[in-house]
């Protein structure tokens, strides 16, 4: 068996930064996150068009910022220039879009875990996200407190051309686990399997966890609903809202 990284998942893993209580992807959100007690957190990553890796979700910044355009047509002091708090809220007017390298150091200095999920949106290069992104991440967190995820096969096969198993942890992440799910974590010699607990089946979930993979599921916001899978063995909750789940899921042997 390969060796992977010595991680060890907590229950739950603060999705976009703590996003229910600060806005998705910011500086501020991974610092609630901390302060509300979560251990990880899940954020992502793509360029500028200026090839500047930042923490932002969508291809574009109208939903999260005081702007429009799309993240290829914007480099660094452009997009510097957006506030990306106001829209959430007026406590946090003046955030600003956070490169990847500084998302890090705040990671480190807290001494959190991350799972950086790496997002190819539609007609951006999935090389080019891998080549800046995870060298960058791997330079600043140890392997185990790293795992770097994607629904991009592409990328995540790029991502294992610059680092063996045993130096980063890879998760694949799927919307319902598919069939052939076993051979791609393989042939990639993942560490995890991410997917969408509302696609999920016990059958499904059993699977993944008799062969050994942590199961991680997004995006579960309401403890009493997600019940169900988490009794089917499921390692991590990943959530807009962890303390929600405070108390709601029991412990396993
Ligand atoms: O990594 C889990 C989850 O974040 C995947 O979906 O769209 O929230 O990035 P999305
Ligand atoms: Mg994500």
């Amino acid at each position: 068996a390969t060796s992977h990284p010595a991680i060890s998942l907590p229950r739950l893993i603060a999705h976009r930064g703590l996003s229910a209580r600060a806005p998705e992807n910011t500086l501020a959100a991974v610092r609630a996150a901390h302060r509300a007690g979560c251990t990880w957190v899940e954020l992502d990553v793509q360029l500028l068009g200026d090839g500047t890796p930042v923490v932002w979700h969508d291809a574009t910044v109208k939903r999260c910022s005081d702007g429009r355009a799309r993240l290829a047509d914007l480099d660094l002091p452009r997009a510097r220039r957006l506030d990306v708090g106001g829209w959430f809220g007026d406590e946090f007017r003046g955030e600003r879009m956070a490169t990847l390298s500084e998302m890090l150091a705040l990671v480190d200095a807290l001494g959190l875990g991350l799972n950086l999920e790496l997002k190819v949106n539609r007609g951006r290069s999935a090389a080019a996200l891998v080549e800046e992104a995870v060298p960058a991440a791997l330079d600043v967190l140890s392997p185990e407190r790293l795992i770097v995820s994607s629904f991009s096969g592409e990328a995540l096969a790029c991502a294992r051309d610059l680092a063996p198993a045993a130096r980063l942890a890879l998760g694949v992440l799927f919307e319902g686990i598919p069939d052939d799910w076993r051979q791609r974590c393989e042939a990639l010699d993942t560490f995890s399997v991410h997917a969408d607990w509302t696609r999920l089946s016990g059958r499904g979930a059993r699977a993944v966890r008799e062969a050994g993979y942590p199961l991680l599921c997004y995006t579960a916001n309401d403890p009493a609903a997600f019940a169900h899978q988490w009794a089917w063995g499921v390692t991590s909750v990943i959530s807009d809202d962890p303390a929600r789940f405070a108390g709601h899921l029991p412990d396993r042997e």
